[in-house]
């Protein structure tokens, strides 16, 4: 796909102005309603070890804090955490590493990967990565790891959002991990008005490069009328307005993915809503917007379990229920 070809579509769809309107607000990442189902996974840990991170994307959500005051999980208490965790827990159980930054950009993380494959060899790990940093050969064992790694759309449009430069390394990265032996690659896309039009492209461009072996998830973003409502209530949230103006709602993205797509391409849409451990700087909470904190690492497991088994409604009252 040429960056001409790009420009020429665009702009299809107009910029979102209602951004601030409370009946709209509800509508952006908001894909259902709000009787949907808690469910408790308790063989799930979703880990941030950092907030530092390399790029400063216009609609990243999360707190990114670079420098002296960004926050950090030391090796030690992750993994004995996880140790733990592992001991009463049966199998399947699996851990997302993500940051309210790069995971990469923590010193230890592939270290602390390489420890649990062999304290705890049952544990699957699923690792999210903006795929700009180059650690793989640190990882023992990469035909065990699941990669998650975000790309959204085209090249002009993902470097739109996250810099310049950006888009050949990371599809070098996903590149370098299959070729490694890598368990899985999963593209992740944020979607918005002007890359949803151009998937197919993205598709092609993606399975030139890769062959066919990755899969593709599409996302519509959180847009600024959500992250507001839990920004006083969680340190994990992006402390400033995110660029939300070409972010599309998830009503117009599903009826493109239908109507353009014949149903080819598809959001992802939970039918309930997950609850289980998420460890970062501030202690443990239910998910990963890190609004309801239940405890901290050094917490007995069973302990922590029951808790969130009891937190349906802290959940249900967050201000982003249904969130997913
Ligand atoms: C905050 S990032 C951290 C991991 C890594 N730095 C990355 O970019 O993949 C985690 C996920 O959140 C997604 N994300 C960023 N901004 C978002 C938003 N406004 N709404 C929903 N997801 C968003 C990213 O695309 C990525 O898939
Ligand atoms: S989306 Fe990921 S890569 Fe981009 S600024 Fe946020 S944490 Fe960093």
């Amino acid at each position: 796909m040429s960056e001409q070809a790009v420009r020429v579509s665009l702009p299809i769809l107009p910029a979102r102005t209602d951004a601030g309107s409370p009946t709209q607000s509800r509508l952006w990442h908001s894909s259902g309603e709000s009787s949907k189902p808690v469910k408790i996974l308790s063989q799930h840990l979703y880990i941030e070890p950092i907030s530092s991170c390399n790029l400063h994307c216009r609609m990243c959500y999360t707190n990114v804090v670079n420098g002296p005051s960004r926050r950090l999980l030391e090796a030690e208490p992750i993994v004995d955490f996880v140790l733990r965790y592992a001991n009463v827990t049966a199998a399947p159980f699996s851990i997302y590493w993500c940051g309210t930054g790069e995971v990469m950009l923590h010193r230890s993380f592939p270290d602390m990967v390489n420890r649990i494959q062999a304290g705890a060899p049952q544990v699957e790990q699923i690792i999210q990565t903006n795929g700009t940093v180059k650690r793989l050969a640190e990882f023992q064992d990469l035909t065990r790891i699941d990669f998650r790694v975000s790309i959204d759309g085209v090249k002009p449009l993902h470097e739109w959002h996250r810099g310049p430069k950006t888009y050949d390394r990371t599809v070098a990265f996903c590149r370098d991990a299959l070729d490694r032996g890598c368990r899985s690659m999963n593209i992740r896309c944020l979607v918005t008005l002007d890359n949803i039009v151009l998937l197919d492209e993205f598709a092609a461009d993606l399975t030139a490069a890769l062959g066919p072996r990755y899969t593709l998830s599409l996302t519509v973003p959180y847009a600024n009328p959500a992250l507001s409502r839990v920004r006083a209530a969680s340190a994990l949230i992006n402390r400033n307005e995110i660029e939300d103006n070409r972010i599309i709602t998830f009503e117009e993205a599903a009826r493109i993915c239908k109507e353009r797509y014949q149903g080819r391409y598809t959001l992802a849409v939970d039918d309930e809503v997950d609850n289980y451990l998420s460890l970062s700087s501030g202690g443990v909470y239910t998910c990963c917007e890190g609004v309801v904190r239940i405890g901290d690492l050094a917490d007995p497991i069973e302990t922590l379990i029951e808790r969130m088994a009891g937190s349906e409604a802290a959940c249900r009252s967050c201000a982003l229920f249904p969130c997913q």
